[in-house]
């Protein structure tokens, strides 16, 4: 696609790796609408994006209000006549032992990660159907296509995010849109994984927001339903789990994973003052 005043909609742009993305398609002097709760955020991309070339456009919207998303659409609408590319980037997650969550942790992780991109995509959707032309990125993770521990309901969302990207990718065919999936391992320069501060386990391998960015842009000009951005090969870790899912969770403790996240929802139950009782392998023991 040419990206030359071609209206590119980011979503999770106040922070992290969505501020890279709209920075790189900027340079492609794409136009944006830039979606987040925090408008303080938004500004701040925004500028950076007319640094780097691009148009920007902030609307403050919390996704969990799904059912609220027509109204939103609304306000795409008196910004940008149409939307070319939409990347469904914004998510949250929480490292927790699965007992310590509640309902509201349930209902929110998945609403922000898995309903609100699926929602958002069906209203823009038709817009696209009707053109012939759109791509729908989805920002997933290397985490749910194996499943990491901790971290239950994020990995969850981004497992349901790929299989809904597959699924749709069939529907579309030879509609002239196109969907795509980007799967990244640990992001280590910015971002959710940077921020709680525990080390990134080396054997994984990682990337960065820019290494992200570039995939995301890139997908835009040379199709690819999916594609895993991490320094090293995915596929062998894949395969592992799909096949010999036991030796590849032997494999993830003996890595230290593990232990490494279980550190990160040490550090989040001290921040919400939650008794630390409930390690499931405590309790196993
Ligand atoms: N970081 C990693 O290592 C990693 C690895 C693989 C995949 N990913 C995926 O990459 C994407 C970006 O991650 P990141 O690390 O850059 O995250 P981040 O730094 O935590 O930023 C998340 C973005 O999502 C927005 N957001 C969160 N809740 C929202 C809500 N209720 N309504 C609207 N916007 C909301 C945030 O903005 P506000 O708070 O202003 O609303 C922020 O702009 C996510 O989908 C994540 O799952 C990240």
């Amino acid at each position: 696609m040419d990206l030359n005043n071609a209206w590119v909609l980011v979503t999770g742009a106040s922070r992290g790796t969505g501020v890279t993305i709209a920075e790189e398609f900027a340079k492609s002097k794409a136009k944006l609408v830039l979606i987040a709760r925090s408008m303080d955020g938004l500004r701040e991309t925004c500028d950076r994006v007319e640094k780097a070339g691009g148009e920007a456009h902030p609307i403050a919207f919390d996704l969990h209000d799904i059912t609220r998303i027509q109204d939103l659409v609304g306000q795409i609408r008196q910004v940008a006549p149409h939307i070319d590319v939409l990347v469904n980037n914004a998510g949250l997650e929480k490292y927790y032992f699965y007992t310590n969550y509640s309902t509201e942790d349930i209902t929110s992780i998945l609403t922000v990660n898995l309903m609100a991109p699926m929602e958002l995509t069906r209203l823009l959707l038709p817009d696209m159907l009707k053109r012939k032309k759109g791509h729908i990125i989805n920002i997933s993770s290397l985490g749910g296509k194996i499943g990491e521990h901790y971290n239950t309901l994020y990995m969850t969302s981004k497992g349901g995010m790929d299989l809904w990207t597959a699924t749709l990718r069939k529907e579309l065919y030879q509609t002239g849109v196109k969907i795509t999936s980007i799967a990244p391992g640990g992001i280590t320069d910015t971002g959710m994984i940077h921020n709680i501060g525990v080390p990134y386990p080396a054997l994984l391998g990682s990337c960065t927001s820019r290494d992200v960015a570039r995939a995301v842009v890139k997908c835009t000009s040379r199709y690819r339903a999916r594609v895993y951005v991490n320094s090293l090969p995915v596929m062998p870790l894949i395969l592992l789990n799909e096949i010999f899912p036991m030796a590849f969770d032997a494999l993830f403790r003996w890595m230290g994973i593990s232990k490494g996240n279980k550190e990160k929802v040490y550090r989040r139950m001290r921040a919400d003052n939650v008794e630390m009782e409930e390690d499931p392998e405590t309790m196993a023991a």
